[in-house]
């Protein structure tokens, strides 16, 4: 939620247009993350001061404003060392508008400036603190705090560096925020920190960097008290040098994909961590000790490919990333998977199976689009591990304090790996005892880090706000485990190879159904003026059903109910006639006579559903005059297939409605808050 990008230029000589095009590019890059109003900020051109650009709406119009703002010579001069902060705002406090957009400032002059994701929750309180000390605030985000009480704090104690200042002031806050700050009084610097929200940085540098780790430094008390009872003063010592280059650029990232263009080395940010850029050196600070820290953070290599995060041919994000699934789903069984010796590994938890095995019970926990991959896979993982297997809103299950045990495995399913709902959920079963396993696509991410063991699913990077490929994935991923239970046990072999059997088919099978696309899109032309979209199914494809109607809601603002064709006649059956949009799917599994059953319910009541059945299924065909055909698979698998036509409906549907596909409004791809 909120994408910041932070470049910053040493001894490397850049004119501010270069730069301002940069963070631009950056922001595009970040744009999933929130999209109601963007903002920079660079050095004026004599250097003393702080200038900003801030608009309402997408990274394009605040790219419009910077070419009609910037047009002085001056900006094409290369300046040596230069810090431009940018930010892509999904609001949280205080309606999108100019104003409460980021960068947010401490003062008339721009003293300091600062851009953030994340929430400060006591900010009304520090806004107390502040209004008492002459402040007055002219936003309504909990982030205008922040670059008050930096600037308070300034004032207060002169002689604090800049990374001092900010540490102070994070001390004084509690919620979750990653911030990227700049200051007219500290030229050449940037500090930037994170708690519970996302941050990395990029290096670059022009010989390859003589260390891969960057030692922490801590903080020590010198007893100093100040006068508005702000926390002590902290002095960095350190045994350790930091990174120093003469010639090095650095970007400070919501996430890789927004530095993978400039530099593949990273650092990412732990909580608590301060990072600080000074006469070009890089150090990392930590506000306090604790016994498993680490001594350094390790400089990572990305293995992110460009291509991956640019649109090639096709028009949207998510439509390349719909038909990238017959290649994202072998990635996931890549290097996992023996086809030819039936076996598999997942390197990330095998050491972990025996205390699996002997586990309570599996809790699958999530929201959203990863959320219904638990529900998919959850009668599979039942039958091949024959325990008791709980699927969960990471939300839900939070509000409840639901019992957790030590003998409980938890799974937390996250596509960006830094859902706050699911990230707090983790934290709570593990302080309870209980094994974490992360199933995640983001290296790197908060899930992955805070995870005992778990499964990277590989699905390379997903821009489109509506996860697609992400859930094949995710639900190929927790096949693979499901199959990694039950390896010894006799009496599941057969199953085992007719499931193994079906994977091994499937990237054909995906295929085949993405060749459909045209026979959807004549679908969509007759749905898209419609209000509302019920979708049935049940067993194996119930989960299809929740999935799909997510998505129709995501991308096309139309309603969209996913319905549990068992429950049919307990409720929805009413509102079923004649004008109803219905879509059902029934497949021949042992759930086919029920759904049968379900679609003469809905026929008899005039509705005319259209079908999704098995390849040359006349029998079931012949109850409408709307079909799609997928190909036969295993039960289990069948979600897979029945959930890309409905990926590609929504996708048309929305198209059709001139909906934002990338983009929807409202929402945000990683959502950082609770
Ligand atoms: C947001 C996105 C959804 C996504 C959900 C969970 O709501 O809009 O598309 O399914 O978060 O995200 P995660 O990254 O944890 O899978």
């Amino acid at each position: 939620m909120c994408g910041i990008f932070a470049y910053l230029n040493y001894l490397t000589p850049k004119s501010r247009l270069e730069v301002l095009d940069l963070l631009v590019t950056g922001l595009k890059r970040l744009e999933y993350r929130g999209y109601d109003s963007t903002g920079v900020a660079i050095d004026s051109p004599d250097s003393k001061n702080i200038v900003m650009v801030k608009r309402m709406g997408k990274v394009k119009v605040l790219e419009d404003a910077i070419q009609e703002h910037f047009t002085g010579g001056e900006y094409s001069e290369p300046v040596a060392t230069h810090i431009g902060i940018a930010h892509t705002r999904w609001a949280t406090h205080g309606e999108p508008c100019e104003r409460n957009s980021h960068p947010q400032r401490s003062d008339e002059g721009n003293g300091f400036v600062v851009v953030h994701n994340g929430i400060i929750t006591n900010y009304n309180d520090v806004k107390t603190f502040l209004r008492k000390r002459g402040y007055e605030f002219e936003s309504e985000t909990d982030t205008e705090v922040f670059a008050k009480l930096v600037h308070h704090l300034w004032k207060t104690h002169p002689t604090y560096s800049f990374r001092e200042l900010v540490e102070q002031a994070i001390l004084q806050l509690e919620g979750a925020f990653a911030v990227a700050v700049k200051s007219k009084h500290f030229p050449g610097e940037c500090v930037a920190a994170r708690r519970s929200s996302p941050l990395l940085v990029g290096i670059k540098t022009k010989t390859r960097l003589a260390t891969d780790h960057i030692p922490i430094l801590y903080g020590k008390d010198d007893k100093k008290q100040t006068s508005d009872q702000v926390l002590p003063r902290s002095d960095s010592t350190s045994e350790f040098m930091p990174l120093e280059e003469k010639e090095v650029e650095y970007f400070f990232a919501s996430d890789a994909s927004a530095v993978i263009e400039h530099t593949n080395r990273v650092i990412y940010l732990e909580d608590d961590d301060v990072a600080a850029v000074r006469d070009g050196t890089l150090s990392i600070h930590r506000l306090k000790k604790s016994l498993d820290d680490p001594h350094a953070r390790e400089i990572t290599t990305l293995k992110m490919e460009i291509q991956q995060i640019m649109k090639g041919n096709y028009d949207y994000f998510m439509q390349k990333e719909i038909f990238e699934q017959p290649d994202s789903v072998v990635n996931t069984m890549r290097g996992r998977v023996r086809f030819d010796g039936n076996a598999i590994v997942l390197g990330g938890i095998k050491d972990y199976i025996p205390e699996i095995k002997r586990c309570r019970r599996l809790m699958l926990i999530g929201c959203g689009t990863s959320y219904h991959s638990a529900v998919a896979t959850r009668q599979l993982l039942e039958e091949l591990t024959e325990l008791p297997v709980m699927v969960e809103l990471a939300s839900d299950f939070l509000d409840r304090n639901t019992p957790i045990f030590r003998d409980d495995v938890c799974f937390f399913i996250s596509q960006s790996g830094e859902t706050a709902d699911t990230l707090m959920a983790l934290r709570y079963c593990k302080q309870r005892g209980a094994l974490i396993m992360g199933i995640t696509n983001t290296v790197g991410s908060s899930i992955c880090r805070e995870s005992h063991c778990g499964v990277h699913i590989n699905a390379g990077p997903e821009i489109g706000v509506a996860s697609t490929k992400a859930y094949t994935s995710q639900f190929i991923s927790l096949v693979m485990f499901a199959l990694v239970m039950s390896e010894d046990r006799l009496s599941l072999q057969q199953r085992r190879l007719e499931i193994l059997q079906a994977l091994s088919n499937l990237a054909d099978q995906i295929r085949k159904v993405l060749k459909l696309d045209s026979k959807v899109q004549e679908l969509a032309k007759d749905l898209y003026q419609h209000k509302s979209l019920l979708i049935m199914g049940r067993g194996y494809n119930f989960a299809t059903c929740l999935e799909g109607a997510l998505k129709v809601k995501e991308l096309t603002y139309m309603h969209s109910e996913g319905i549990m064709a068992g429950e049919l006649k307990h409720g929805p059956l009413a509102l079923v006639d004649d004008s109803m949009p219905v879509l059902m799917i029934v497949l021949r599994d042992p759930v086919y006579v029920k759904c049968m059953n379900a679609l003469q319910q809905v026929t008899s009541r005039k509705g005319c559903p259209i079908i999704i059945c098995e390849e040359g299924d006349e029998e079931t065909k012949a109850f409408s005059s709307r079909s799609l055909e997928i190909p036969r698979t295993v039960d289990c698998l069948q979600g897979i297939l029945t959930v890309i036509p409905m990926q590609l409906l929504s996708y048309h549907i929305a198209v059709l409605r001139g909906c934002d596909v990338d983009c929807p409004r409202n929402l945000a791809k990683s959502v950082t808050v609770e």
